[in-house]
């Protein structure tokens, strides 16, 4: 049991949690180590969604640990503006080995959030640089999330995290890709290509010249596991290159594995100006974001830098490029690559998509199963009206097993570690059936 007080409890405000309900019935996390967490009774807890989105490689990864600690003992911070260290360097190079090769420049930040707040500023920046100051506007898409920033909730397009923050940047939806008909679709539905197609409409309402980018995740992942369909991203990418506008794929989930392939824009075979990347970069060990651009966008601002001695971009956080992080990101790429674990995930994806598929008959109440790569949502439909209510209830009942699964609107969402093993996907899956079942 914590021995947290009260007056500890409270002071605390929580990030994207209901904090009253937290507080009467605490779930504390004290350790962890591989797939499991440990609670402070001593429970051990299968992570069902790698941390959120973060540990692909499981937790306490000896490597990391060794590498975070050497780096603090040597250099614990450096400036990260006009002043550098090695390890950012060898990452950056080592980030685009991940990444399509024409996505070859990679400027670091804290966060997904910092990641796609500095691509729609240098988006913005890039066209105006270029002459071209008035495009300004950008496309998102409904269920899309983009991180926690004024930025991100403007282009974001899940209602909850928007309707309380009022005004937010010049932005428009493209329309999701749940297309009716394509429910319990395991992999890449075939029908949904043509909502690309709202593109177009939204360029004829507001003119290329006034948009600067599309920004859209390759695969939702946050409104429930939303996955392209076939030919969609394509779509997007042809029109974006005929209406000179950029498109930026938010990989803060789909980077580093989680997709089967090294990032979603590989696996989905699109490649976008601009990449956002955090999360799995680190393993989660250490908050570290990074975004990765065209050469061509590189050296628009070179070219246009003014007296060498002058700042190409006026942007950046005092812990892009932290030298910790960036230790930290080194050895969990490393990790990736030499224990081979994106070809794992890629393997064994066919075996976790048929596993989830399976509890589509364990409650009537299940109207639609996603899934790609290590990563799966299920919907769960609201006779009462009340969407949230019935996944926070599998949540906790999971919880209660010995299984953490995120819940978030209408949807549990499922996105084991990397290393986990196939027994481990059949016991998640009958834990989830028997949460499931109570439901109905
Ligand atoms: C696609 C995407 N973009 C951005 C973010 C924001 O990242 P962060 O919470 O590190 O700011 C997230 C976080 O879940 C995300 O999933």
């Amino acid at each position: 049991m914590t021995n947290l007080t009260q007056k500890q409890l409270d002071s605390h405000w929580m990030a994207y949690t209901g904090n009253r309900q937290f507080k009467q019935d605490p779930r504390i996390i004290t350790k962890a180590s591989g797939a499991y967490y440990t609670d402070d009774k001593g429970r051990k807890i299968f992570d069902g969604l790698s941390g959120l989105w973060t540990c692909g490689l499981g937790h306490n990864v000896a490597e990391i640990n060794e590498a975070v600690a050497e780096q603090i003992k040597t250099l614990d911070y450096s400036p990260a503006f006009q002043f550098g260290h090695e390890k950012s360097f060898q990452l950056s190079e080592k980030i685009t080995e991940f990444l399509p090769t024409e996505l070859n420049r990679v400027f670091f930040t804290g966060s997904g959030s910092e990641s796609v707040d500095t691509a729609l500023k240098v988006a913005r920046a890039y066209w105006r640089k270029k002459g071209m100051g008035t495009k300004t506007k950008f496309i998102g898409r409904a269920k899309g999330y983009h991180g926690a920033g004024i930025s991100g909730f403007s282009v974001g397009g899940i209602p909850a995290n928007r309707t309380l923050y009022g005004q937010g940047l010049d932005s428009y939806h493209l329309p999701h890709t749940q297309v009716p008909g394509t429910e319990f679709t395991n992999g890449m539905a075939k029908q949904g290509a043509e909502r690309a197609d709202d593109l177009l409409n939204l360029i004829t309402m507001h003119d290329a010249s006034n948009i600067a980018a599309v920004i859209v995740e390759p695969m939702s992942g946050s409104a429930g596991v939303i996955v392209p369909p076939q030919g969609y991203l394509e779509r997007l990418r042809e029109i974006c290159d005929q209406h000179n506008i950029l498109l930026i794929f938010d990989e803060v989930i789909t980077g580093f594995g989680r997709m089967g392939g090294d990032c979603g824009a590989i696996e989905f075979g699109v490649t976008p100006d601009v990449m956002t990347m955090a999360k799995q970069i680190t393993n989660g060990a250490i908050p570290l974001g990074a975004v990765a651009f065209k050469q061509e966008i590189y050296d628009t601002f070179m070219e246009h830098g003014g007296p060498e001695y002058m700042l190409e971009l006026p942007h950046g956080y005092t812990y892009s490029a932290h030298p910790v992080a960036c230790a930290a990101g080194l050895a969990s790429l490393e990790k990736i690559r030499s224990e081979n674990l994106i070809a794992r995930v890629k393997e064994m994806s066919g075996y976790f998509g048929d596993a989830v598929h399976s509890l589509r008959s364990s409650s009537t109440l299940i109207t639609d199963i996603r899934n790609y790569g290590f990563a799966a949502g299920i919907t769960l439909a609201a006779p009462d009206g009340e969407p949230a209510k019935r996944p926070f209830q599998v949540a906790m009942d999971m919880w209660e097993k010995g299984f953490y699964v995120r819940f978030g609107g209408d949807t549990i969402q499922l996105a084991p570690p990397f290393i986990t093993e196939s027994e481990e996907i059949d016991r998640l899956i009958d834990a989830l059936s028997d949460s499931f079942h109570k439901l109905a």
